[in-house]
């Protein structure tokens, strides 16, 4: 009775929670229409991509090949993260016009900053190309040999899919090569900087409120793609016009309750949600714990040289955010993972599979060893994963050993002088890259420490000659590092800047071979492509063959089950609800947080937390225009759309196909999602539009921009492809 009991209610469950995970690919839409419209969607599967007539996929781009954007106008308006734009704001950012502190709001469209290195790529079509693939393919052949065949007729099918266009064709593999889709694309290279706030609204709480729930940041910037006279891309002229699109998303005034449909549309990074119980111990155990070691202690030592510097605080301000980013998520997914008991959940899986696969003698020839096979390979990754992780993380965390790595060439004597007779190539913007935010003292800290911790941890094995030798002790370590600051070029923009303008290949890389820090980078790259790199050459190949047959006999297994294939930075729809969570026993936590928020948060003493003044002008007279509900003024929101990095700037959409949010993080008790998610507790992390829109409109006065948009409320209907959205 108990069981019937309880297989009922996974039953009843399961739809629900099925609903949440996933991050399907526009052509399986067709197949989920059903139980998108279930959940509360009004759309169809056609009117979020179509081949035939605009959909909203067009209104979506990658943007810069690492964040999400949508347009937002009929004229070319995009928005994305602020955090996503910090680049380019940060270019056009000077101590006289400080744009990251200030924010920057273009009057005009002259007014516009042009980005040269930026650009934005729309999905024209994609298609199902499996079939032409792996047709006729011998299942014999060896991986190195498969992967040979499988890239030629992937040249092949780009060339024909493109011939004669100015598209471009991408082929991936999806499920470890089971299925391949083709995305044809069309890229932009005329983007430019609109606005954007300042960064006491656009990173609002800083890294302390990074991967945090309840958050109040305004994570949001602006820009205009433009197009040549005729439409198509062109590169950055004056005369160019903003692109005119497909399609641009509604804005909706309507804004957000909790249990309402949303849908995240972007283009999210990777994921690894097949991943057997044998590598998630490794990642559990071994690479998580490890990297987190290494970065707490990096952090430390940037932190201490930041507190102590002004200069030092803003030249390290974006390389401390970008290491505790992946620190904080690191933490927070190992968490997480622990919460779920993913470990023992793989393990009950692997174990019906293998019970599946004995119950046919066909079956049991084609799975029944792969669990085996795969426990031998994890085995030999994991007796190199603490060096690898080492490796990466301490001794390429050091800037003058990464240094030695990009300049690599010049002490290998295999660089043409030619590559460097012209003025500016990419070795001097790399130096000019690197020494305008270097400062030595810090980097050398960094160094003596990494070394006394990976001295500690690595076995002697796989330790460099040259830091075998040192002793385990920071004031022997520090001996060293100051001999190697002082005597190595790498250390100095003007010495590295002698070794560009007197570049000879020969006289050069002799010169190079004798430099301490290029005979320290070869030797830590010798021991890794030795010892390290070999491990996984040997392993990888048939670990990628391995998956593709455990994925495919999982699908085989559980035929009723829906599967998504991994993120593969491919365009992608997660569809979920509005919604709260509780992160722990006994705490429950609201889906919205509103202006009072960020008036509790308020401290002026903390850069992370100050808020400006016409911000809290606006709290006072309550300025809100038609942007507040008739309680309060929303800020961020909450729901259980399976996203992962590369989803920042992601529309939230509603029901109708209206842009709600602005997709930017997950909460802390979320990062596990990229390996196991689950949809109690994983919640992604979206500024609500209204909030944008009274940033715009009211906090910078740019009325003009918002009146460039279609803002819609309950009573308006949008037009889709020529018919009314969401009406049917
Ligand atoms: N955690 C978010 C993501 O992975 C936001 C990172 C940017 N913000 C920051 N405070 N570092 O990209
Ligand atoms: N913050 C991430 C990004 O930049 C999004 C996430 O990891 O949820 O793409």
């Amino acid at each position: 009775m108990k069981r019937i009991f309880t297989l009922l209610l996974a039953l009843c469950l399961s739809p629900a929670l099925w609903a949440a995970e996933g991050m399907w690919l526009p052509l399986m839409l067709k197949a989920l229409q059903d139980d998108m419209q279930a959940h509360g969607m009004k759309l169809t599967a056609e009117e979020i991509y179509s081949v035939n007539q605009s959909s909203l996929k067009d209104a979506i781009v990658s943007f810069g090949g690492f964040c999400t954007g949508e347009l937002i106008s009929d004229q070319g308006l995009i928005l994305t993260n602020h955090h996503c734009g910090y680049g380019a704001i940060q270019s056009h950012s000077s101590v006289q016009d400080d744009l990251l502190t200030n924010g920057f709001w273009a009057r005009t469209k002259e007014e516009e900053k042009p980005n040269p290195s930026l650009f934005v790529t729309f999905i024209v079509r994609m298609e199902d190309v499996t079939e032409q693939v792996l047709q006729g393919l011998d299942p014999k052949l060896s991986e190195t040999e498969r992967e040979k065949q499988v890239s030629e007729r992937i040249r092949q099918i780009s060339q024909q899919a493109t011939q004669g266009t100015h598209y471009k064709a991408l082929i991936k593999p999806f499920f470890y090569g089971n299925e391949y889709y083709m995305f044809v694309t069309e890229t932009y290279d005329d983007v430019r900087l609109v606005g954007t706030p300042p960064s006491s609204i656009g990173k609002f709480g800083g890294d302390t409120d990074n991967w945090m729930w309840p958050r109040h940041t305004g994570d949001f910037s602006l820009f205009r793609v433009y197009a040549g006279p005729d439409g198509k891309p062109a590169k950055y002229s004056p005369n160019n016009k903003p692109l005119k699109p497909k399609h641009h998303l509604p804005v909706s005034l309507e804004g957000v309750q909790e249990g309402d449909f949303t849908m995240v549309f972007g283009f999210p990074g990777r994921t690894q949600q097949y991943l057997t119980s044998h590598a998630v111990k490794i990642l559990m155990e071994q690479t998580n714990p490890h990297r987190i070691d290494i970065r707490d202690k990096r952090l430390e030592i940037l932190d201490r040289h930041m507190k102590a510097n002004d200069t030092v605080r803003i030249q390290y301000a974006s390389k401390y955010a970008s290491v505790a980013n992946y620190w904080k998520k690191w933490i927070g997914e190992n968490r997480g993972l622990k919460q779920l008991n993913t470990l023992e959940e793989k393990r009950a899986q692997e174990q019906a599979f293998q019970q599946w696969a004995a119950q046919d003698p066909q079956r049991n020839e084609q799975y029944g060893k792969l669990l085996a096979r795969f426990a031998e390979l994890y085995q030999q990754q994991e007796r190199v994963d603490l060096a690898n992780n080492y490796h990466r993380e301490a001794l390429l965390g050091v800037e003058l050993i990464k240094l030695a790595g990009t300049f690599n060439a010049l002490a290998s004597g295999s660089l043409p002088a030619a590559e460097l007779s012209a003025g500016n190539n990419r070795f001097t913007t790399a130096l000019e890259r690197h020494f305008k935010d270097y400062n030595a003292a810090a980097d050398k800290d960094v160094f003596v420490h990494m070394l006394l911790l990976y001295k500690q941890q690595v076995p002697q094995q796989f330790q460099p000659e040259p830091i075998r030798k040192l002793p385990t002790t920071e004031a022997g370590i520090r001996t060293y590092a100051d001999k190697l600051y002082s005597q190595s070029v790498l250390a100095s923009r003007q010495k590295m800047q002698e070794q560009l303008s007197t570049y000879d290949p020969k006289k050069t890389a002799a010169r190079l071979r004798k430099d301490p820090g290029f005979v320290l980078y070869g030797a830590i790259q010798e021991v890794f492509e030795k010892q390290i790199a070999p491990v996984y050459a040997a392993t990888d190949p048939e670990l990628e063959l391995l998956y593709r047959r455990y994925v495919a006999g999982l699908r085989q297994m559980q035929q009723d089950k829906l599967f998504y294939p991994d993120a593969n930075s491919t365009l992608r729809v997660a569809y979920g609800k509005v919604g709260g969570y509780t992160p722990q026993d006994g705490v429950q936590y609201l889906p919205y947080t509103t202006l009072e928020g960020i008036m509790e948060k308020e401290d002026p003493s903390n850069e992370e937390f100050i808020v400006p003044e016409r911000l809290k002008e606006i709290y006072r007279t309550k300025d809100y225009g038609p942007y507040a509900t008739e309680d309060y003024m929303p800020v961020c929101f909450v729901a259980s759309n399976h996203t992962t990095g590369g989803n920042s700037g992601s529309p939230v959409i509603d029901a109708k196909g209206r842009l709600i949010g602005l997709n930017f993080d997950r909460s802390w008790e979320s990062t596990m999602s990229d390996v196991k998610y689950s949809p109690e507790i994983c919640r992604n992390i979206a500024v609500d539009i209204r909030y944008v829109l009274l940033i715009i409109d009211k906090f910078a006065g740019a009325t003009h921009l918002v009146e460039e948009m279609t803002l819609v409320d309950a009573n308006t209907t949008v037009e889709i492809g020529g018919e009314v959205m969401g009406v049917h």
